[in-house]
């Protein structure tokens, strides 16, 4: 695949799309889109400004009626016609994936699959909504739950899953009979254009879905928070802007959903299969080369088996190649920008001043660039930045322990509670730290537990609600209890 052979694709699109057409921005602005392993310029994008925001609000907010009146299995068959062009679509996809984000193709592919399963598995859902019938307080009453669409969406998407993180939210939003606006990350709007030029051929009506490209993330976010419009935001990102959102959002009682930082524990105990915990630590660190928010941040191990494991998790991340997207079969890509490799530069810097050694990498990759080497750090602590903040980059931290308690009490010690992972053949052991660590999700002797089919969320700081299965429609529905006082004979 190559970059002109993407660009001229006809899912190829630089204009916001807005209520079922493609159009400028209202100021005729634009803004670059480059590639991560070069910096060279690979699109001018429509730079949407907040007016945009209102005209995509105002049509959403008419097309509503007509989405929430369909049956939910003539939604399912639009999100199906979806995620079928979708699939037709793969390599398009997943070569626009690499050249915006920079992960290499084979990982981009795995994106494409990952978050074409989220439209499939809504498109199901969609026929799924069920009320309840629950007994009467008194003999002449009958009370019934009925789940309706919330309303119009906002969703603000991050650039490391430029296409599942959209799906994530868009297909149980549209499953529930809600409209969507969809700002996505300014790194990599490509991906979500493409996505709303194969959802208009799939069929979505005009204003159902709207994408609406921009680099003043800051205005449009507000724009969207503080409209009453807008009945929820699903937001994945930073904790610190999800907290920005949420207070915004407060001006108008909106639901939020939150996907938020983390800070994975990774704990390998002494009774742990060494070679599966080796290729789990491997998978839960260097996926997207380190910049997902489940990604393993500090990976504990206990002192007995500490040398042995840091040995062969050392060879095993020397051996992982890196280089740029399209340009061979690599296991990791350049980070997103200069700034990324700046913040893992500083966490590195950080840990070997206080003492961490380094056992692979740590330094620039001879690539030049923002390509990193795929790094591990032995001997971090607590005291070092590299495990108290998220690192977002290709960076392994290994810390020692000597007791369960001891570290289940330090991998609960941070305001983040997302991923979580334990390695071990004890399944006492095993229930008994799953079920105190404190985590929206626990990997149990595996290092990748994405799927559409499981409730993706964090506990504490790291978010609120859950996306995926059976219970991310939720999200997107209002529960309505009607009361009806039926006469005795
Ligand atoms: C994320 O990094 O925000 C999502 C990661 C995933 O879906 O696995």
């Amino acid at each position: 695949m190559t970059r002109a052979s993407i660009l001229g694709s006809k899912i190829f699109r630089q204009q916001a799309f807005i209520a079922g057409r493609w159009t400028d921005s209202g100021d005729g602005s634009t803004f670059d889109v480059s590639d991560p392993a070069d910096g060279s310029v690979i699109a001018r994008v429509t730079n949407c400004t907040t007016e945009d925001v209102q005209r995509a609000l105002d049509q959403a907010s008419v097309a509503w009626d007509g989405w929430k009146d369909r049956t939910g299995k003539e939604r399912a068959a639009i999100l199906r016609r979806w995620f079928d062009l979708m699939i037709e679509n793969r390599d398009h996809l997943a070569g626009l994936i690499s050249l915006e984000q920079g992960k290499p193709l084979r990982e981009a592919a795995d994106e494409v699959t990952y978050g074409t399963a989220y439209i499939e598995w809504f498109a199901e859902e969609a026929k799924r909504v069920e009320g309840h019938i629950l007994p009467g307080h008194q003999r002449d009453k009958r009370i019934m739950v009925i789940r309706q669409p919330i309303g119009v969406v906002a969703a603000i998407t991050p650039w490391n899953f430029p296409i599942a993180m959209i799906t994530r939210k868009c297909a149980p939003a549209l499953a529930a009979g809600c409209p969507v606006v969809v700002k996505p990350a300014s790194q990599t709007p490509l991906c979500a254009l493409a996505l709303a030029e194969l959802g208009r051929l799939a069929g979505l009506p005009d204003g159902v879905l709207s994408v609406l490209p921009s680099n003043r993330s800051a205005a449009i976010g507000k724009h969207l928070t503080e409209s009453r419009i807008v009945r929820k935001l699903s937001f994945t990102g930073s904790t610190q802007t999800g907290r920005i959102l949420l207070q915004q959002s407060a001006s108008t009682i909106k639901k939020a959903s939150m996907e938020l930082g983390g800070n994975a524990p990774v704990i390998i105990f002494d009774d742990a299969d060494i070679d599966k915990a080796v290729d789990g630590a491997l998978a839960a660190k260097f996926r997207n080369a380190g910049q997902t928010c489940v990604c393993a941040n500090r990976i504990y191990v206990q002192s007995s088996i500490y040398d042995e494991f840091a040995a062969r998790f050392a060879l095993a991340v020397e051996r992982l190649t890196v280089g740029a997207s399209l340009q061979g079969d690599f296991d990791l890509g350049p980070l997103i920008d200069e700034k990324a490799l700046g913040k893992v530069r500083e966490l590195v810097a950080d840990a070997t001043d206080k003492g961490a050694v380094v056992l692979a990498g740590g330094k620039v990759h001879d690539l030049g660039g923002t390509f990193y080497k795929p790094t591990v750090l032995s001997g971090v602590t607590e005291r070092m930045a590299i495990a108290t903040e998220e690192v977002f980059g290709p960076v392994a931290s290994l810390l020692r322990f000597n007791t369960e308690a001891e570290v289940i009490a330090r991998a609960n010690d941070t305001e983040f509670g997302l991923a979580s992972y334990i390695f071990s053949q004890n399944i006492d052991r095993v229930f008994r730290v799953a079920e105190k660590i404190e985590a929206g999700m626990v990997g149990i002797n595996t290092g990748l537990i994405s799927t559409e089919i499981a409730p993706f969320g964090g506990v504490k700081e790291s978010g609120l609600g859950r996306e995926g299965s059976r219970f991310g429609i939720e999200d997107y529905l209002e529960m309505k209890y009607l009361c009806l006082s039926v006469e005795a004979e």
